[in-house]
């Protein structure tokens, strides 16, 4: 796979016994774009996300990621080049400490031991959780397991990152850490988040998912700073473009 872009033509969604989700999404992300991905809750952006890594085959129309159709025999190759953050962290964690959890793609994938450590260890640095190595997954806070979940994904050293809500539950600091680690990361990327004064900072183009389709596509620039449309979407402006109001 050498150009990371992802394509997707008129995709249908829908879950067992519940009506439609995505109804004809249309929409080209080219190599190396950073793409934010907006919309009220329940409108389809987690949903989005995981049929680019196959978690549900049975969409309609075509998802293309570099030259390859996501269809099942695929799933190994695609999955080999995507870094994939869910939304929900614990869902993403299931070995006994933080070291093995992170340890665990490198190691599927038969890397050397050695370089493996050097893996986990450069992942815990970059998110600056050097410090919770050996501590167990569950006995973390909400913040500490959306970092290890982060880490669990540059471990891999993916072409492609897709991020599911990555700075919720971070405190300030490491929120702003994220923000650096994704302004630095020169592949592609899709940000499905309600975090709209990081997606300014991080992502010169954004999606607007509304009824299941792309509704707007455009630059941030335009789109987060054009109040009626936010509104018309279920959004607001980001906090850094509203008047304080104080109490
Ligand atoms: N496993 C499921 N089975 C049935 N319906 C589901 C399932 N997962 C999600 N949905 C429904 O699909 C729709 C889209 O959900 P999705 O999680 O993709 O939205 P979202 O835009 O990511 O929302 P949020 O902003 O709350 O994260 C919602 O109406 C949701 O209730
Ligand atoms: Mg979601």
């Amino acid at each position: 796979m050498s150009h990371h872009y992802i394509t997707f033509k008129d995709v249908c969604f829908s879950y067992p016994n519940s009506k439609p989700v995505l109804n004809g999404v249309n929409c080209t992300i080219t190599h190396g774009e950073s793409v934010a991905l907006i919309g009220a809750n329940g409108m389809g952006k987690s949903t989005l996300l995981s049929l680019i890594v196959g978690i549900h085959l049975n969409f309609k129309g075509s998802i293309v990621v570099g030259d390859i159709p996501v269809q099942k025999a695929a799933l190994p190759h695609i999955r080999e080049h995507i870094g994939y953050v869910f939304q929900d962290a614990e869902a993403q964690l299931f070995m006994p400490t933080v070291y093995e959890d992170i340890a665990f793609g490198p190691r599927n994938y038969h890397l050397p031991e050695e370089e493996v450590q050097k893996r986990v260890q450069s992942a815990l640095d970059t998110v600056g959780i050097s410090h919770l190595k050996d501590r167990a997954c569950y006995t973390l806070s909400g913040g500490e397991k959306r970092a290890v979940s982060i880490a669990t994904v540059l471990a891999l050293s993916p072409d492609i990152l897709l991020l599911d809500e990555p700075s919720i539950a971070l405190d300030p600091c490491s929120r702003r850490n994220l923000i650096h680690l994704l302004k630095t990361f020169q592949h592609t990327q899709i940000i499905a988040t309600h975090d709209l004064d990081l997606v300014m900072e991080v992502c010169r183009r954004t999606l607007i998912i509304n009824e299941g389709t792309i509704a707007h596509d455009g630059p941030t620039k335009e789109l987060l700073t054009n109040e009626k449309l936010l509104r018309e979407n279920g959004l607001e402006l980001p906090l850094c473009l509203q008047q304080p109001n104080w109490a």
